[in-house]
């Protein structure tokens, strides 16, 4: 599709100053941004959106997710984190059916979209179904199923992953990628973590995984192994790929020593570490060492929703509290975690991240004439401190129009809702 959007404003969070552009024209042709400037001469447009007044910028990448925890929302509240994930999560999780996934996936794409995000990384169980949502909506993703296990032997859930692989890997026009996710060290023991390793390494996955979340899992860490999470895993290999390590909230001067050296994107989720009492992330020191630093939601029961607009605000806010110092993660920075630093860990940063000549039409535009965005001084501040999800007007995903005026285009919102509702409660009492 061939879309041009007209006398616009542009945030490309392309370098350090990160680009602003004002007045100015973006055309997109086959899911690519084709031209940024005059209006090309002979560019026929199917669509032509009126940029007035919008600030165009790249689409929010949510960098860790369990889209399909939307089912329990507000289910499970105020709990300390152990309680909530072993009495409250994980045995209504045990009774989750495959439609169930799929209607909890649907109704966290909406709400993804509604909000500005355009990629997310997710892990759970039944992917099939949430491959299916994203295939469907248009949204694009980089999804793993959830592995757990206690020995090498235990190979459904790797099994899983590899079918997930054959059937999603690169389809969905190439918006949908698979990552090999074992779940935390706590629950895949040594030799499961090294048959992961294997299968990541024969079909070239990345890999997600949760890490050093919270206290216990560092007590019991050293209890069991003599040393942290973050040493443990990188001493059985899974640091050799590429690797998407989510929380990473308790670690060592060590620890993040290791993170720096062997490239681990860090998945900041500082909302979710806050409700579950889990503390905070020293995303300065990362950052300091150059670390790459994303940013997610976690799952809609820990949150408990999917918006990145207080995520990043989050991160930007907490990072000046804990260290006194107002300069730490500065609006730009918060942005880019948002941003170019999420398709940086998804490995897709030549593809997504900013707005570019030659990228991946993913892009949303934020609606200006609202009264909590004037006056006009900053955008990159506005984005970052004043902006609510609700300024999110239009939304674009590989060329494609996902929300206009924020009309969904490619959901039918109120069956969703309405389907995971009832799935929800059917769950809960089944
Ligand atoms: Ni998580």
């Amino acid at each position: 599709m061939r879309i041009l959007i007209k006398n616009t404003n542009i945030l490309s969070m392309t370098n350090e100053k990160e680009n602003i552009m004002e007045n100015i024209n973006i055309c997109i042709e086959d899911g690519k941004i084709k031209h940024i400037g005059e209006i090309l001469e002979h560019f026929t447009p199917e669509s032509i959106i009126d940029g007035r007044g919008k600030l165009v910028m790249p689409g929010l990448i949510n960098s860790h997710t369990h889209i399909a925890m939307s089912l329990f929302r507000n289910y499970a509240d105020d709990l300390p984190f152990w309680p909530w994930l072993t009495e409250k999560i994980w045995p209504v999780e045990e009774k989750l059916i495959a439609e169930d996934v799929y209607w909890g996936s649907m109704l966290s794409i909406i709400e993804m979209i509604q909000s500005g995000t355009t990629c997310f990384s997710d892990m759970y169980f039944f992917m099939d179904e949430t491959a299916k949502a994203v295939s469907e909506s248009g949204i694009r993703a980089s999804l793993a199923r959830g592995l757990m296990g206690q020995s090498a032997d235990d190979l459904d859930r790797i099994n899983e992953t590899i079918q997930m692989y054959k059937n999603w890997n690169g389809k969905a026009d190439g918006r949908i990628t698979i990552a090999a996710g074992p779940h935390a060290p706590y629950t895949c023991s040594p030799s499961y973590l090294e048959k992961v390793i294997e299968l990541a390494k024969e079909y070239n996955m990345r890999i997600h995984i949760h890490l050093s979340e919270s206290k216990k899992e560092i007590e019991d860490s050293f209890n069991n192994y003599k040393k942290s999470p973050i040493k443990h895993v990188n001493d059985i290999g899974l640091f050799d790929l590429p690797t998407m390590a989510a929380h990473c909230v308790h670690l060592s001067d060590e620890d993040i020593d290791i993170l720096a050296e062997k490239n681990v994107s860090v998945l900041n989720n500082p909302g979710s570490n806050l409700k579950l009492g889990n503390g905070f992330a020293s995303i300065e020191k990362l950052l300091k060492k150059g670390v790459n630093v994303a940013l997610g939601t976690d799952g809609p029961s820990s949150n408990n929703n999917q918006n990145m607009f207080e995520e990043l605000n989050l991160a930007s806010l907490i990072n000046k509290a804990i260290n006194g110092d107002t300069t730490c993660v500065p609006a730009s920075t918060a942005l880019k975690m948002a941003t170019i630093n999420g398709a940086r860990a998804l490995g897709l940063e030549s593809d997504i991240g900013t707005i570019e000549v030659g990228k991946k039409a993913d892009m949303i535009l934020i609606d200006l004439n609202k009264p909590h965005l004037y006056p006009k001084h900053n955008f990159i501040s506005a984005m970052a401190y004043s902006a609510q999800a609700s300024d999110v007007d239009t939304v674009i995903v590989d060329g494609k129009i996902l929300m206009e005026k924020r009309e969904i285009k490619t959901i039918d919102v109120e069956k969703v809702m309405y389907k995971a509702e009832k799935h929800a409660k059917e769950l809960v009492s089944r």
